[in-house]
């Protein structure tokens, strides 16, 4: 049975997942509403490493200097008694009226300037608070109808935004990377940078993309029907994983923000086993809402699962690795075989064309690879039976 969790486990919570109200568009709030102290608190009493926080979450949106002061103070005094850190901060650019059109694509240039200085204050507020990355999800970036955006024109304000952004904190040297989050949609019809590979292309058009990587979350690239493991992979291989937010979702449908494995159990297994097999040192962030079922309680009940969950998938993982049948098996399956390269070392292209020659695709192509016999014994080790 899994330990315990520990900071050591570098586990984090966003502000806002613990502290949802349960409200949705077809009913009202059926929890109150959670003061960050006592988060922070539960948080760490529970086992996290860290709480990321959006700024409206500790400051309300058109706090004054005072109010703002003293609510920043109150944070930060109950981080640091709790022990925990603030691995990430980001902005809210999505519940006000303002940003119904987006924050940095919004049509309206004045509400373009307004977002951009909300994220310039908060990015102050990150660096002085330790955080290290830098979240952006553009929830209200897009469209309902093509007829309403240039989508191209919104790309360039886009990366006017993040040129900006990156050469802000260059000049004030702080330690700070940007994340983007992908999602396909909602709230807005159709979101720009629906998925990790978008959200990839555009990166790579940035002025100082070393400086921005990639939140992915679980159930947004579910929600496009895409592979998670997959996605996460080649943003491992470009070394864009800055980020990770952990959830679960089933399938393509409105975004659930389950429990991380409360929905596809198999991938969540294989994502664990990838960023521990990959060494990932980020945080491990869970980015859920509790359901709108539960109460206070509940609400802890959920904390504790979602760790619980990722510790379970790990040591399953690691047992999995270890297993003497699955080494063979793997072996069978010539998993290891894709780490040599095509060519040989020094092999020119002229050797290369005329070498093989007993190649033989027919019974290349009668072979069988026994996947499936390497996918049955991981799912009996995701379910204990080996
Ligand atoms: C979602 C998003 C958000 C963002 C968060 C950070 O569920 O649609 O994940 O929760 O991660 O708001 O800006
Ligand atoms: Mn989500
Ligand atoms: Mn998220």
């Amino acid at each position: 049975m899994a330990a315990d969790p520990t900071p050591a486990d570098r586990f984090s919570f966003g502000l806002w997942t613990v502290g949802w109200r349960a409200n949705d568009p077809f009913g009202e709030p059926t929890r109150p509403a959670l003061d960050p102290v006592e988060s922070v608190h539960r948080l760490a009493e529970l086992g996290a490493w860290g709480v990321s926080f959006h700024d409206d979450d500790v400051i309300p949106f058109g706090s004054d200097d005072t109010v703002r002061e003293e609510r920043v103070k109150r944070f930060r005094k109950a981080v640091d008694e709790a022990g925990l850190v603030v691995p990430m901060a980001t902005t809210n650019l999505f519940t006000h009226p303002v940003f119904k059109d987006g924050g940095f694509t919004s049509n309206d240039r004045s509400v373009r300037r307004f977002a951009l200085r909300k994220v310039l204050r908060n990015v102050d507020l990150a660096a002085e608070l330790g955080a290290t990355t830098y979240v952006l999800w553009g929830g209200r970036e897009g469209s309902e109808t093509d007829a309403a955006k240039d989508v191209r024109a919104a790309l360039d304000r886009y990366r006017e935004a993040m040129n900006v952004l990156t050469q802000y904190v260059i000049d004030q040297a702080y330690n700070v990377k940007f994340a983007i989050e992908p999602k396909p949609n909602e709230p807005r019809g159709d979101i720009l940078l629906p998925t990790i590979g978008h959200a990839l292309g555009f990166i790579s058009t940035l002025e100082h993309e070393h400086l921005v990587g990639l939140n992915p979350e679980v159930g947004h690239e579910q929600m496009a029907g895409l592979n998670f493991v997959h996605g996460i992979s080649q943003a491992l291989w470009q070394d864009k994983l800055f980020h990770i937010d952990l959830n679960g979702q089933k399938g393509p449908r409105y975004d659930q923000d389950l429990i991380f494995g409360h929905g596809d159990l198999l991938s969540a297994f294989f994502l664990v086993d990838l960023l521990e097999q990959a060494g990932y040192r980020g945080p491990r962030h869970f980015d859920y809402k509790p359901l709108r079922t539960e109460d206070v309680d509940g609400v802890w009940a959920s904390a504790a699962a979602n760790m619980r969950t990722y510790l379970l998938l790990k040591e399953r993982a690691a047992a999995f690795r270890a297993d003497p049948d699955v080494q063979e098996a793997l072996r069978a399956a010539k998993v290891d075989e894709i780490l040599l390269p095509t060519l040989s070392r020094r092999e020119s292209v002229e050797q290369f064309r005329t070498a093989d020659a007993d190649f033989d695709p027919d019974s290349a192509g009668a072979r069988g690879y026994g996947f499936v016999r390497l996918s049955q014994l991981a799912l009996e080790h995701l379910v204990g039976a080996r």
